[in-house]
């Protein structure tokens, strides 16, 4: 009996909502061409140790609006994956796998691409909720921290104004300010920190202390996790964490306002998808699908104005995508 074409397909890296919508849709509209879908465990740990499942319509209905991944997700050290490549290479042969799909940011694609160069075929999806990967407008998971951050700031205003203080919100987004711009503009900021742009501690201090002057009886404040001050993260947790702390420490210092420090972490990672990513998601899925049909593999799938296209991944695999600072300016316009 002719034995049935078959994928594979991982989640690698932080995980975010967004990821079981795109899983679904690989995993349906592959089945429609005929497939048999190999779900991998715990990202490329799973492909390299041989843990996996099938992946049928039963098992991915109902998850389009669930967070996380059903597949489970790791991080993993590159120069592993390098060492054992031949271990995967032959796990994709045992399985006879066509292809594999991998939903993944930068450090996930960029593996992925050095698996391209020993002969692996893949497909990328693109997920992160920093929007740093790039090549793709937007990836998978990013309005969704948007969202949670966004309302995050609103609730932290109206405190402000009750206690008349400095509210300072630190936003992730690894090195780059995505969240932090879109979410501080969204919320009306009157101040966002980032790290594509220098911090002016006695410009922002200054402005601070006007607008209390002035009679606005309380600032809101937006710092992503990977802002430098003087060149320097301000990590107080681990690699990234804590910035938001010390700006707060520093702003009661030399302008004599209250503030207070909020570190919105892990739960911007968290919970139901919004339906931009959940569509996204799906139509990046279904974009996969087609590269995998017209055999064009080394690409991952990207969103270009509300085009969805593809693009080499080697195109990916280097360097990161920094704040768009028109989107900035645009905020700017509305500080202090
Ligand atoms: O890359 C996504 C992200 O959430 C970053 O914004 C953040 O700095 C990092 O992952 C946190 O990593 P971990 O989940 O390993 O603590």
């Amino acid at each position: 009996m002719e034995t049935k074409k078959r994928i594979g397909i991982l989640t690698g890296g932080g995980d975010c909502p967004g990821l079981n919508a795109a899983i679904r849709a690989v995993t349906k509209s592959t089945i429609q061409l005929g497939y048999e879908v190999i779900g991998f465990l715990d990202g490329f740990k799973g492909l390299m140790n041989g843990e996996h499942q099938i992946l049928d319509e039963i098992k991915t209905s109902g998850i389009i609006n669930r967070g996380g991944t059903i597949l489970g997700t790791s991080g993993v050290d590159p120069s592993e994956i390098e060492s054992r490549s031949a271990e995967i290479l032959k796990r994709f042969e045992d399985l006879s796998l066509e292809t594999l799909v991998v939903i993944g940011g930068n450090t996930t694609l960029s593996i992925t691409s050095k698996l391209v160069e020993k002969g692996l075929s893949v497909v990328g999806i693109p997920k992160t909720i920093d929007n740093d990967v790039k090549e793709t407008d937007y990836t998978i998971g990013f309005q969704t921290a948007v969202e949670i951050a966004t309302e995050a700031l609103d609730r932290l205003r109206s405190t402000a104004e009750s206690h008349h203080r400095v509210m300072i919100l630190e936003v992730m987004g690894r090195h780059t300010g995505w969240i932090a711009t879109y979410a501080g503009m969204a919320a009306g900021a009157d101040a966002i920190l980032i790290p594509e742009i220098p911090v002016d501690i006695e410009e922002l201090c200054g402005m601070l202390g006007r607008r209390s002057e002035s009679g606005s009886r309380f600032s809101i404040v937006v710092i992503a996790e990977g802002t430098r001050l003087e060149g320097k993260i301000m990590a107080q947790y681990g690699n990234l964490g804590g910035a938001g702390r010390v700006i707060g420490g520093i702003i009661e210092e030399k302008t004599g306002l209250e503030s207070r420090t909020t570190l919105l972490g892990h739960v911007q990672r968290g919970g139901i998808p919004v339906a931009y990513d959940r569509s996204l998601a799906t139509a990046f899925g279904v974009k996969a699908t087609e590269l995998i049909n017209d055999k064009k593999y080394g690409e991952m799938t990207a969103l270009k104005g509300n085009r969805i296209s593809s693009v080499p991944l080697e195109k990916v695999a280097d360097g990161i995508k920094t704040v768009n600072l028109n989107a900035y300016k645009t905020a700017q316009k509305f500080f202090g």
